[in-house]
């Protein structure tokens, strides 16, 4: 991304007939960027204050586009940090208030801070957030792990402003327009991205019905499902998901209900696994979002979210009852792609890695700071029947993702 942008400044320079002026507009800049240099390796204790363009020098602005937000490690903090909002904020879902159902270590979570290996990581300031956004439209879409993802960033705003006017903005299943700032963030609620409905078989016959399926669901890679399409016309900023469903048996069973794709209203044939299903529907999506928004729509996909059941899948007793982060060779028997378990996470990104090169959307990658966190789900205060070893406490993990999208944005739009 960072040799995109240079390569566009680049061509635009170079742009105009050749003139000396180029030559001694190189010769200045090399200069710059030289004292810059020597500037910054000389004061390492100067930190550039946010808005301070002038003396923040170039070399430091590289190093943070540059910089992996997701490459890290958790750092145990003497004491609790202050979080930005708390258990009563009326954004988190029942199932997720970690604090409010009394979870063992449902404090303890806010001790953890997420240190980049070669970089810092800012903590969103809410209130310099709602001043930088103003007069924008911030839109997530995807499942509920992405809904847990927008509860953090409501319940962190809110706690800074809290004049809000609730609706479904652009057919959203919730949203908020923080009124000081005309700033709206909504949450899209999709769970494939594309459209799904029952399918059975029709006593006409036809090429699935030849092929024995008596029922199952039809999956329209190519239509969006109607909770988002509105939403690439509407937002500024975008952060879409999916992942968890297309590997969901409970649902799709691949015998009793098995997801059978469409593509321009036909059965695709031979009917293909959902794992290229789900390749297929990425790309017709991305293209959809690239077609409905400008080079200005910041456009992230964010990578698949870990689960963490431990002893059996979540129907079969799994459980997530760590009081602490995991260590790296733990990450590795957990997610390990041999293990069935938990493995889904790591072959969804492999193909969102795949389809999204070379689009115009960031990655935001919070896998693998999330795949160290087992501490950090519901568990048995979920809720549930069984464990929530999916879902994540608030406040808790997203909070950290939020810090990540914020960083990534800004490093994209210059501060
Ligand atoms: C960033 O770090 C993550 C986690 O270590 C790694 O998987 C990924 O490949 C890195 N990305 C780049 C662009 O180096
Ligand atoms: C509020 O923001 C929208 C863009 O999201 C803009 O079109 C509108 O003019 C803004 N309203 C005011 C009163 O500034
Ligand atoms: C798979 O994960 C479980 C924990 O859910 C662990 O007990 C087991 O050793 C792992 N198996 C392999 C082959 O890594």
């Amino acid at each position: 991304m960072a040799a995109r942008g240079t390569t566009k400044r680049a061509s635009a320079v170079a742009a105009p007939p050749s003139c000396s002026c180029f030559a001694r507009f190189v010769f200045l800049a090399s200069f710059l960027l030289l004292v810059a240099l020597v500037y910054s390796a000389a004061s390492p204790s100067i930190i550039p204050r946010y808005d301070d363009r002038l003396k923040d020098p170039p070399a430091r602005r590289g190093d943070r586009l540059t910089c992996n937000y997701s490459d890290g490690s958790w750092i145990p903090e003497p004491e609790t940090v202050p979080s930005r909002y708390d258990h009563t904020c009326k954004e988190i879902f029942k199932g997720w208030n970690c604090i409010g159902n009394r979870k063992i270590n449902g404090r303890d979570l806010l001790r953890w801070r997420w240190q980049p290996s070669r970089c810092h990581l800012p903590r969103l300031d809410p209130l310099r957030f709602l001043h930088r956004f103003r007069d924008s439209n911030i839109g997530f879409v995807g499942d509920s792990l992405n809904r847990n993802m927008f509860a953090s960033l409501v319940c962190m705003l809110r706690s800074a402003s809290g004049e809000v006017r609730k609706w479904r903005p652009a057919g959203a299943d919730r949203g908020f327009t923080f009124l000081n700032y005309n700033l709206t963030i909504a949450y899209h609620r999709t769970n494939l991205l594309v459209q799904y409905g029952r399918w059975s078989a029709s006593d006409l016959g036809g090429p699935l019905e030849l092929r024995g399926y008596k029922q199952g669901y039809r999956v329209d890679v190519d239509v969006p499902e109607r909770s988002w399409a509105e939403a690439p016309g509407f937002h500024h900023i975008l952060i879409f998901n999916t992942g968890h469903w297309w590997w969901a048996p409970s649902k799709f069973d691949p015998v009793q209900s098995p997801m059978l794709f469409f593509e321009n209203g036909l059965p695709l044939l031979p009917p293909v696994t959902p794992e290229i299903g789900f390749s297929l529907a990425l790309r017709h999506m991305i293209l959809y979002v690239e077609r409905r928004t400008t080079m200005d729509t910041m456009k992230f996909f964010r990578t698949q979210s870990p689960r963490h059941f431990e002893g059996g899948d979540w129907n079969l007793g799994g459980s997530c009852r760590r009081t602490q982060p995991l260590l790296p060779h733990e990450v590795e028997e957990l997610f390990s792609t041999k293990n069935a378990t938990n493995a889904e996470a790591r072959v969804i990104n492999r193909h969102l890695y795949e389809v999204l090169h070379g689009t115009s959307f960031h990655i935001l990658d919070i896998t693998r700071m999330s795949e160290l966190r087992a501490d950090a789900h519901p568990s048995t205060t979920g809720g549930k029947m069984h464990e929530d070893c999916m879902h994540w406490c608030l406040p808790g993990l997203t909070d950290t993702w939020n810090d990540a999208f914020v960083a990534t944005l800004e490093d994209h739009l210059g501060n």
